[in-house]
């Protein structure tokens, strides 16, 4: 078997981490959700109170980018890789509507990206990997086997986000997650360095109307003639 790459793409909620799972099962690949990584980071500067309501202090969260050791770690009931934050496992914690408030404004800073994706580059040296984000396929890994670019309707989006959150027993409403939907998207497609865009090369599939299985299979079709 070819160890290849396979770069993920898309707005939020579109779906990705549920492709990349199953093609990571089923190919017995690395899976990487890069979106952890940026949360994580969110998650220390709210810790550190870098960032706020109605506040962000930059300058000091770069100054203590090398305080942060992101890692990884399978989790085998659950079936994939749990984030820790030196050493601290925080999954739970940065899948929360607040992480996702102040993520995308973490995201815009250079510094923090070039931190995070020669991490990614490093974990997808080897290949057999399958990564989600906004800039893996233009960015992290340009020449990717395969590019994939996830979009659906913001209404669809939002209302998987807000089912997932409300059966975990989360408080919250189904308008306050379109409006973060549709915030996040707009701050990421918008940033100055390594904005959301759709790289030459990728594939776009729209999963408004499809059912995940279905978009799967045909994206195995695509994997089947690399490896
Ligand atoms: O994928 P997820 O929705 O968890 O990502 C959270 C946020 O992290 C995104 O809205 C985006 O601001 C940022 N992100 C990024 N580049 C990536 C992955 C995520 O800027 N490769």
């Amino acid at each position: 078997k070819k160890e290849i790459t396979i770069a993920i793409d898309g707005f939020s909620s579109t779906g990705k981490s549920t492709i990349a799972k199953l093609i990571a099962k089923k190919y017995n690949f690395i899976y990487v959700d890069t979106g952890a990584m940026y949360r994580a980071v969110a998650l220390f500067a709210m810790q550190n109170r870098y960032i706020g309501k109605n506040f962000v202090d930059a300058n000091s969260l770069i100054s203590k980018l090398k305080n942060i050791s992101l890692s990884f770690q399978f989790n085998k009931e659950e079936g994939f890789a749990e984030m820790f934050l030196n050493k601290v496992n925080i999954e739970k914690e940065i899948r929360t509507l607040e992480v996702s408030q102040y993520v995308s404004q973490i995201a815009t800073i250079s510094e923090v990206r070039r931190k995070l994706v020669s991490e990614q580059q490093e974990m997808g040296k080897l290949g057999g990997i399958v990564m989600d984000g906004r800039d893996i396929g233009t960015v992290v890994f340009p020449h990717a086997d395969l590019k994939l670019f996830m979009t659906a309707s913001a209404n669809k989006r939002a209302l998987r986000r807000y089912e997932e959150l409300i059966k975990k027993g989360d408080k919250v409403s189904y308008e306050e997650i379109l409006f973060n939907v549709q915030e996040r998207d707009r701050i990421d497609s918008t940033r100055e360095d390594s904005p959301l865009i759709m790289a030459s090369d990728a594939i776009e599939f729209d999963n408004s109307d499809m059912e995940i299985k279905e978009q799967f299979d045909a994206i195995c079709v695509f994997i089947n003639k690399l490896i």
